[in-house]
This record gives C-alpha cells, structure tokens and sequence, in this order.
C-alpha cells in the first residue's frame, strides 16, 4: 500500500453531520505522516467549528475564496499546487453536483479545478439521496474523471435511516488516502537510486564535498516504490530519514558509491543517478589531522570514476537516467551529457538562482532524452518525483517494447 510519510494532504470539510468525524480523521492523517491542511465550506462550519480542525491540523483553516490575508500568504493556487492529494470528506450530494460542474464560486470547489493532484471524495448523505439518479449520474461521471469515490458505508444513519450514505470510518480513509499514492506504473521493475553528496576525505576530519541534501533522490526513491518498484537506494552522507519500503545503502565516496552500484548493478532494470557525486578527491588521505605549519598548501586531487557513465556502459545495460545540474544552457548542456555519457534521459535544472536546486522543497526539471524535451513545472519535490517517474515508467516501458519487437524480428 502507499504511504501518507510526508504528504500533503488538503482535506475539504463539506456541511453533514458526519463533518464531526473530520477531527479525528485529520488525527488519523497526521498520525501516518501527513501534513494536513484543511478547508471548510460555509455550511460545514454549522458541524463542526473551525477552531477544533485548526487545533488538530495544527494550521489555520482556509474559508474564503476572496481573503485579502489568506492571498497574501497562501493563495488558493498555491494551494492547489501545494496538495499532493486532495481529500474532500464529508462530501455532501450539493457538493458532488458542483464538483460535477466545475463550479468555482467558493474556495473548495475553485480548489478542485485548479489542482492537478490525484483527488478523492467520501461521500456522506442521506441514503435516499445517495440513491437519487441526480446523485448516482453525478458519482459516474466522478468516477470517469479519475475521482476516487471512497465509501459510502451502510448502516443505521443520524437521519434514522438504515442503508448506503454513511461516511467510512476516519482510519479507513486514512488507509484509503494512502492508496491514492500507489500507480503500480513500475510494477515488477528494480530500481536503483544514487542520492545525496559524496564526501572526499583530506584527513579524518576534513572533507570535500558539496550542498545536495539528498531531498529529491529520497522522493523519487520514494516515487519509484509508490509505483511498484522493488527499490535500492545508494545514499552518500545525508540527514534524511531512510524511505520506507525501500532498500537503502548508505555510503561515503565516490568510489564507495561506485562499488555500491556495481555490486548490485546485475538485479536493476532501471538506474536513476541523482546523487551529486564529487568529480574530483584528494590524491592521499592523511592518516592524522593536518596541522597549520605552513602558510599555503596545495591539495592534489584525481578524477574520482564516472558511475553514471559506467553504468551506461555495461554490456546489459539498464535504462539509465541522469542529472545535470546548471547554472546556464540548461538545454545545451543537457543534450551534450545525453550524448557524452550515453545515457536514456537526462533531468535537467538549474541551481544558483532563487528558486529549487540544492537544498529547497520545490524544483523545476527539463527533460531531455533523443525524442524531445518535456518540462516539470516548479513544485514541491514529492510531487515533482511522482510526475518524474511516470515520465521514466512511460520511457522505460517504450525502450523494452522498442528492443522486444526488435529481439522478434532477428528471431
Ligand atoms: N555522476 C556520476 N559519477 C560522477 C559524476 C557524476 O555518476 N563521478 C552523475 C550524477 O549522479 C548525475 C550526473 O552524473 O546524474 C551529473 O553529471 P556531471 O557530468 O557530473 O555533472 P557536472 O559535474 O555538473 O558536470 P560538468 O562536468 O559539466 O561540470
């Protein structure tokens, strides 16, 4: 199953009675690690209040579509863009109608328009209204969309009714949330992932080494697992948290990276080199701390060994796919390590300037491969790692039916 570790869950309060159970739905969320911002719809506030789904999301809720101060901060397409999923539960029959046509007269519904996140709606309503063809046509056409419709249960209802409209339990939908993370896209597929940076040592103490945080091969080691892939990720020193369902390797230089790799290099179909790995390491390493005799000191260094390259290069190669960061010619300096390292794609972005690279939550990425290019807009780096390896998963899967029809023909 998926899972809900660092993702940002924007959970829609629609007005039923069953709202009560958002309290503790938003507990259940947070407890599998979500952050979860909430946004209430008027009628919602006559259920439940806002100060209760403050306190337990931790955040303030967000009401109005035209808030002057909610603008200034986080705007509804911030918002949007912020979510990783969005969760609308309770999800009243009016609400379903107005999500059906695309209405954005207020900040829910306008929300559900200008996100591309995967969304879900839980249902909650009287059962003759669920059972209303006004209702079932609107859930289709839902369904149709890509809408994951979670529930409704049956039972005894708060109307005094008995039958289908009751709002799931808060911990199934938690558990219901975390599917919307799995794609299966990689299904069967092993994967292996460099992350972080390298650290070239000078002395015991002492180092070469470089900003990466190791952030955004963690999310596409984790965007990989999400998509069915048995994943190993070799990390260089980082102060991550190792993903879970994922094999991680933990290593310090280059070439301990590099031994890393080929030692399981014979199990991967698909390799993803994110680490920023030193291109250079000091010639000796100094058994003891160096001390400051002299006034200056020269540092000899050596080339440390191409591990994306030399992946590449193996007879059976797997799909390969690089990085490149830069500071200028993205594209150009992109299509030149395509070539130079003869590699499947290459993620490209650019570091140095205001926004992602090193260290920041969102990025941006150009793709180049020998077909085209494709570009990742800015976004936060979980969502941006999902997007990327539906990307890979669709190449990936377009070389081995490329070299299977291929293998057909010369048999
Ligand atoms: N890489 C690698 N082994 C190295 C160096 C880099 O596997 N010794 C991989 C990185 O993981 C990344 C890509 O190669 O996928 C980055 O390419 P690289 O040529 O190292 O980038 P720069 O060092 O920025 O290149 P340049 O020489 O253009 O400065």
């Amino acid at each position: 199953m998926g899972s809900l570790v660092n993702k940002r869950i924007l959970l829609g309060v629609t007005g039923g009675i069953a709202a009560y159970k958002s309290a503790d739905l938003v507990r259940r969320l947070r407890e599998a690690g979500a952050e979860v911002r909430v946004v209430m719809t008027d009628a919602a506030t006559e259920f439940i209040t806002e100060l209760t789904l403050q306190a337990v999301s931790g955040y303030p809720v967000h009401r109005h579509l035209l808030d002057p101060e909610a603008e200034a901060g986080m705007s509804h397409i911030e918002l949007a863009r912020w979510a990783d999923a969005i969760l609308v539960a309770p999800a009243t029959a009016d609400f379903l109608a107005r999500l059906v046509q695309g209405r954005g007269d207020d900040l829910l519904a306008t929300l559900c328009l200008a996100t591309s996140a995967p969304m879900a709606v839980a249902p909650a309503m009287n059962q003759q209204m669920w059972r209303h063809p006004a209702t079932q046509q609107n859930v289709d056409s839902l369904r149709h969309r890509g809408v994951q419709i979670f529930g409704p249960g049956e039972g005894s209802q708060a109307c005094g009714d008995v039958g289908p409209g009751r709002l799931l339990e808060p911990a199934e939908l938690a558990q219901l949330t975390a599917g919307l993370f799995q794609t299966g896209v990689l299904d069967g597929v092993t994967v292996m992932v460099t992350a972080g940076p390298t650290w070239e040592a000078i002395d015991p103490v002492r180092g070469l080494t470089n900003k990466s945080s190791g952030k955004m091969g963690y999310a596409i080691a984790t965007a990989a697992a999400e998509g069915g892939a048995r994943v190993i990720l070799i990390s260089g020193p980082v102060s991550l948290t190792p993903p879970d369902r994922v094999e991680t390797v933990p290593v310090v230089s280059a070439q301990d990276m590099f031994d890393a790799v080929h030692a399981r290099i014979d199990q991967i179909d698909l390799y993803i080199g994110v680490a920023a790995v030193a291109d250079y390491r000091p010639v000796s390493v100094a058994p003891h701390k160096l001390k400051k005799t002299a006034d200056s000191m020269n540092l000899e260094l050596v080339r440390n060994p191409d591990i994306l390259a030399s992946v590449a290069a193996l007879p059976s190669a797997p799909f390969t796919v690089g990085f490149a960061a830069e500071t200028n010619d993205l594209e150009m300096a992109a299509r030149h390590k395509l070539e130079a390292k003869r590699i499947d794609l290459v993620c490209a972005n650019l570091v140095g300037g205001d926004e992602g690279g090193f260290g920041a939550d969102e990025n941006r990425l150009l793709l180049v491969d020998r077909e085209g290019t494709t570009e990742l807009p800015l976004a936060a780096k979980s969502r941006l790692a999902r997007d990327l390896i539906h990307h890979i998963s669709r190449k990936f899967h377009a070389k081995n039916r490329t070299q299977d029809t291929r293998r057909a023909h010369r048999r």
